[in-house]
């Protein structure tokens, strides 16, 4: 009996070590973590149940039926965050640089299955050289085998991404579906093609830093929505971002019991300065409207005329998507438009409210964007918006022109609650602008056209550039003071709390892509 019991505890032990411990040495010098030991980091100590751990290939091509490694370079199996279950995987680059193997894949699709039967979030910690070459078809049968149970469970489950290693070739595809991937600095990267392929191709040098690390894809592709310092602040990260997250797509996620205090926030009297031309932050009025401490921004570094991203209010995990007058004026453009159509969507199938602050100069112009489909792109919030049937508030803060006015969360596409503060423009165009057109002939005409046109700017501003005609039409539900405007939007969230919308049957809509 001593033997059987010896024989298990031999196998557990081997399987525990994964490639060995100089590779895990390698694994150390290059300043990550084993992948064991990231799951354990991420998860609530001793939670975490492994399930697979004595699989191994079978592939006997190239003497592989030599190099027989329990586990088969991932660790797959479930364990609990904050008490919440989840599910997670582990690529072990220790073992074959953590390449996928169809066994490999299989353990992956295991959990994803069991984690959509069960209704708890899946969380992918991806550190891998690619398909297993000595597999070939078989290999990327099982990358397909994953990418198709991540499309069938997007929408049903929250699944995150974590990049902290190499992602390379098809594998770049899993993350690209999951609603969230957060890359480790330095010791990531993902492309479609590596720089080898990409000089043979196009001629051009350039390092896997520079074509697909973090810093890359957080500011110039999109393709992550975080980076982290290193695999500690990323697996942190994976955990701050689940507690905006509910469970699946049944629930809402846990309100958390605060003390309300200081509802009153004088510090949002402030912020908009005189000119309405002026840049000011709008990250300052996320702070001052939200509960303390609590923003975690989506694509912080990447199309930054749009903030996106989580934060509690009164406790309440809430979306917000904010123009940011700092950059660009805080015009929607191509990127800025498909980052907030994107976030829109990811708020609306997890019952993540949303609030929209405003405050948009229009779409910006130019044949770089009419060339690049800002009328596609822009249409993507518009139609992510206007399909939302999540609670949703809209603050204008100062501008909100043209069709901008309309895509941003306006009572017309749907909004729930719009309020403006008391000094939002809300018109067609500018006051210059308009008045050059509408007044041409009168401006032209009289004996000091300058003068004419400040005297009709001062006119349209007076008549349009206001909240007033909005209201008066019921497009704004009331004109707020900033500083009562957290105030206002707890009781609105919590009057708003058991929203339903019924859509009529389809078999889904088709957005603009
Ligand atoms: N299939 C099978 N084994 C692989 C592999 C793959 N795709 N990628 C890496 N490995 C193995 C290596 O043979 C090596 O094995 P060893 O420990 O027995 O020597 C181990 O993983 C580590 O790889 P190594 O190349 O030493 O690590 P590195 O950090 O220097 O480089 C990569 C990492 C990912 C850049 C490099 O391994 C690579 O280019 N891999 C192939 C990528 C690829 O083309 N994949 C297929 C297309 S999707």
């Amino acid at each position: 009996r001593q033997d059987k019991i010896d024989k298990l505890n031999k196998h557990k032990a081997l399987s525990e070590l994964g490639g060995g411990q100089k590779r895990i040495d390698k694994q150390h010098a290059n300043k990550k973590l084993t992948a064991r030991e990231r799951i354990n980091y991420l998860l609530d100590e001793g939670s975490f149940e492994e399930i697979g751990a004595l699989v191994t290939h079978r592939t006997t091509d190239f003497g592989m039926q030599d190099q027989i490694y329990y586990g088969d370079g991932v660790i797959t199996g479930y364990g609990t965050i904050n008490g919440r279950l989840v599910y997670t995987y582990a690529q072990d680059f220790t073992v074959f640089g953590g390449s996928l193997s169809e066994t490999h894949a299989e353990k992956i699709c295991k959990i994803m299955d069991m984690a959509v039967k069960v209704g708890a979030p899946i969380i992918g910690l991806n550190d891998s050289g690619g398909a297993r070459i000595q597999e070939g078809v078989r290999s990327l049968g099982g990358y397909a085998d994953i990418f198709y149970r991540n499309v069938q469970a997007s929408g049903v489950i929250p699944q995150i991404s974590a990049v902290m290693g190499p992602c390379a070739g098809g594998a770049v595809y899993s993350p690209a579906i999951t609603d969230f991937t957060i890359m480790v600095e330095n010791t990531s990267y993902m492309f479609v093609t590596g720089p080898n392929v990409v000089k043979t191709v196009t001629n051009e040098e350039v390092s896997s830093e520079e074509l697909g690390g973090a810093e890359t894809h957080a500011t110039k592709s999109g393709v992550a929505h975080k980076t982290s310092e290193n695999d500690i602040a990323c697996l942190e990260d994976v955990k701050q971002l689940l507690s905006y997250l509910p469970q699946n797509n049944t629930e809402t996620t846990k309100k958390l019991e605060v003390t309300l205090k200081d509802e009153i926030r004088d510090v949002l009297s402030d912020i908009v300065p005189e000119s309405s031309t002026k840049p000011y932050d709008m990250r300052a009025v996320i702070t001052g409207i939200i509960d303390e401490d609590s923003f975690y921004e989506i694509h912080e570094n990447y199309a930054e005329s749009i903030i996106v991203g989580f934060a509690r209010l009164g406790g309440r995990s809430i979306g917000i998507i904010a123009n940011q007058p700092m950059a660009y004026a805080g015009v929607l453009g191509v990127n800025s438009s498909r980052k907030a159509a994107r976030f829109t969507r990811t708020c609306d199938c997890f019952n993540i409210p949303l609030l929209v602050l405003v405050d948009v100069p229009g779409f910006l112009p130019g044949t770089d964007q009419e060339w690049n489909g800002i009328i596609m792109h822009g249409a993507k919030l518009l139609y992510a918006l206007s399909e939302a049937t999540v609670p949703r508030v809209t603050v204008i803060t100062r501008k909100a022109y043209g069709g901008a006015y309309d895509v941003m969360n306006s009572k017309h596409i749907g909004a729930d609650y719009n309020y403006a503060w008391p000094g939002a423009e809300i018109a067609v165009m500018g006051a210059k602008g308009a008045s050059e057109i509408i007044f041409r002939k009168e401006i032209a005409a009289a004996d000091n056209p300058e003068d004419k046109l400040a005297e009709k700017e001062a006119e349209y501003a007076n008549t349009f550039a206001n909240p007033y005609k909005a209201a008066q039409r019921g497009f704004i539900d009331e004109i707020i003071l900033p500083k009562n405007t957290r105030r206002k939007l707890l009781k609105t969230f919590a009057m708003l709390e058991n929203k339903i919308v019924e859509r009529p049957k389809r078999k889904h809509g088709n957005i603009p892509l």
